[in-house]
């Protein structure tokens, strides 16, 4: 017999369901991962550092030739570790971009701090590659690793922006990097954030108001490669 599977509502409600199923496995590894660090370190410190460089691995933390073990590594088991993953997790609960479902148009702010949509943007530079079947945007959210939160040593010296003004100078470091494409704030509800389930990270591809691809949650489903998958196919 054949299932159909087509009323969106249903599937929206699946996709949503599986972000609360998903987000309460992931706060319930965090703890874990958290309390065994902790106990580990009294008991191996050795061990310990052999562990998180595995799961560093994954995250490709240790493939970043700008960060050293010490920089990144004796983060975790900490408070701020804790908090901050914790808050990104929670946030994760307000997403409402979903697969196949419509696209959340959410307010941004250009880098004269001007408020605009990302739609009607004028597309000043298009990535290389794929400029002849997509417009590329990137949408500067909150610090996932803020001086004053779940910071890194020897990273860049951005606290939690307290006001758009801040948001926007720590933007200016991320456009002093030439992305080749427009670059936007989050407005300081961060509710580009919170629709997209942004934090940390999140990769879109978006076609006529429509989530066509939701990458998974950074770092660990941040796969730029399969947004390339997609958009060959679109050549
Ligand atoms: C949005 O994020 C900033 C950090 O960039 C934080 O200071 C602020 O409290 C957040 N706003 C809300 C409404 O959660």
């Amino acid at each position: 017999m054949e299932i159909k599977f087509h009323p969106q509502g249903a599937n929206m409600s699946l996709q949503r369901l599986m972000v609360y199923l998903s987000t309460t496995c992931m706060f319930c590894y965090m703890i874990g991962i958290n309390l065994i660090i902790l106990i580990m370190q009294y008991i191996s410190p050795s061990l310990t550092k052999k562990i998180i460089l595995k799961m560093g691995e994954k995250t490709t933390m240790t493939q970043n030739p700008n960060f050293k073990y010490e920089d990144w590594g004796q983060t975790f088991g900490s408070v701020n570790f804790f908090k901050t993953v914790s808050q990104h997790l929670w946030l994760s609960l307000g997403q409402e971009a979903f697969l196949g479902g419509d696209a959340p148009d959410t307010p941004v702010v250009n880098m004269e701090g001007k408020n605009t949509n990302t739609r009607p943007l004028e597309f000043k530079q298009l990535v290389k590659d794929f400029s002849d079947v997509a417009d590329f945007l990137v949408i500067y959210i909150a610090e996932a690793h803020s001086t004053d939160g779940w910071a890194f040593t020897n990273n860049f010296d951005i606290n939690q922006h307290q006001s758009l003004e801040d948001r926007l100078s720590a933007a200016q470091i991320l456009v002093q990097k030439e992305p080749q494409c427009p670059v936007v704030v989050d407005e300081m509800n961060n509710v580009s954030a919170i629709k997209y389930g942004a934090l940390p990270e999140r990769l879109y591809v978006l076609q006529a108001g429509k989530v066509v691809y939701k990458g998974g949650m950074g770092p660990m489903g941040y796969h730029p490669m399969e947004v390339r998958l997609l958009l060959e196919k679109m050549k």
